[in-house]
């Protein structure tokens, strides 16, 4: 059998529908479009057995917790999503299935580090790293332009030409291409060599879009808009970073910094497990936990989370609350597993 693709916002924002038989997985869903999606999917009798995330999305709301649990199916997205709500990690090469068809997986970092294509039999979804004549910009925090040229040169070129590419935007009304045409005439990848985009790419001047952090630091932090008192966004960069390795210097010294980590309880004693002594406060609870932390408030304080993400946002809430010694840790405890650095669970 083979996996058919369907898009279902007619938007320049897309959502895919992927089948096989009677088994569906969806791409990219929209949080405002969740109930279309369940009555298209009861209408058919599919059921989804996938939410399948490209990249940690900045123009649009993901799925809340919510939306989740009305669609009940286990979000995948790469290990290096910031995102709170992930059920399932994968890196590239990973082959999820689908009923008796398969998905591949690709890492395709460069428009965000955690951004992946899903191949299936004779297509391509490939997020917002290729678009039809164009790719994703590489501006935003974790863009890398190089990183994106290796990506769609060595693993999406090198695809059959025939290959139907899906993209995660279009604004011209293109609904697909293939990889042969893209190769053929996308205007960004026509220049001569590497260096060469990385330089067009940082000459787009493209203007920040409207409502990108609003989007963005929901997606991150899985707060919802509005739940918060106060603006996270012009805050977030602020806090000053420490590294993984430093911060295990500093633990082993008589006035060690206290570790707040800002996980969700599973992810606390899950797979990355969390550095010893640290103390357990879910992001969307900081708020309401901020009085009994006040006597922290004079002392080193570090915050963790999975990628930085999340404790950057907690940074700013602890700051505004007048926490003067506080640090994010950079990469969060991925950065910190990738150093062997010694975990609990
Ligand atoms: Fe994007």
């Amino acid at each position: 059998m083979t996996i058919r693709v369907e898009e279902l916002n007619g938007t320049n924002c897309k959502t895919y529908l992927l089948t096989s038989g009677k088994h569906a997985a969806l791409v990219d869903p929209v949080r405002e479009r969740v109930e279309d999606y369940r009555v298209l999917l009861t209408e058919r009798t599919l059921e989804l057995a996938l939410v399948l995330e490209t990249h940690m999305h900045a123009d649009h709301l993901m799925l809340n917790r919510e939306a989740k649990q009305r669609l009940g199916a286990p979000i995948v997205m790469h290990r290096l999503s910031p995102s709170p709500l992930t059920d399932r990690y994968v890196v590239g090469g990973d082959v999820l299935a689908l009923g008796s068809d398969q998905i591949r997986v690709l890492h395709t970092p460069g428009h965000t580090p955690d951004s992946v294509c899903y191949l299936v039999d004779g297509a391509v979804l490939t997020g917002d790293t290729l678009l039809v004549g164009g790719s994703g910009r590489t501006d935003f925090p974790g863009g890398d332009a190089g990183a994106q040229y290796d990506a769609v040169t060595e693993k999406l070129f090198a695809l059959p030409e025939d290959t139907v590419v899906y993209p995660a935007h279009d604004y011209n009304g293109h609904t697909s291409s293939t990889i042969g045409a893209e190769k053929r005439n996308n205007p960004r990848f026509s220049v001569p060599n590497r260096t060469a985009y990385i330089a067009l790419m940082g000459s787009l001047g493209l203007p920040v879009p409207d409502r990108i952090q609003q989007a963005l630091q929901v997606n991150q932090s899985g707060f919802e808009p509005g739940e918060v008192s106060f603006p996270l966004v012009a805050e977030t960069a602020r806090a000053a970073p420490i590294g993984a390795n430093e911060l295990a210097a500093r633990l082993r010294e008589r006035d060690a910094p206290m570790v707040l980590d800002v996980r969700e309880p599973e992810e606390f004693v899950g797979e990355l497990g969390h550095i010893s002594g640290a103390l357990l406060v879910p992001l969307d609870l900081l708020e309401l936990r901020l009085p009994k932390l006040a006597g922290y408030s004079e002392r080193d304080v570090v915050v963790v989370c999975r990628a930085g993400a999340r404790s950057a946002t907690a940074c700013a809430m602890l700051e505004r609350a007048g926490f003067r010694r506080v640090q994010n840790l950079e990469g969060g405890m991925l950065q910190w597993q990738d150093l062997a650095l010694p975990v609990q669970r």
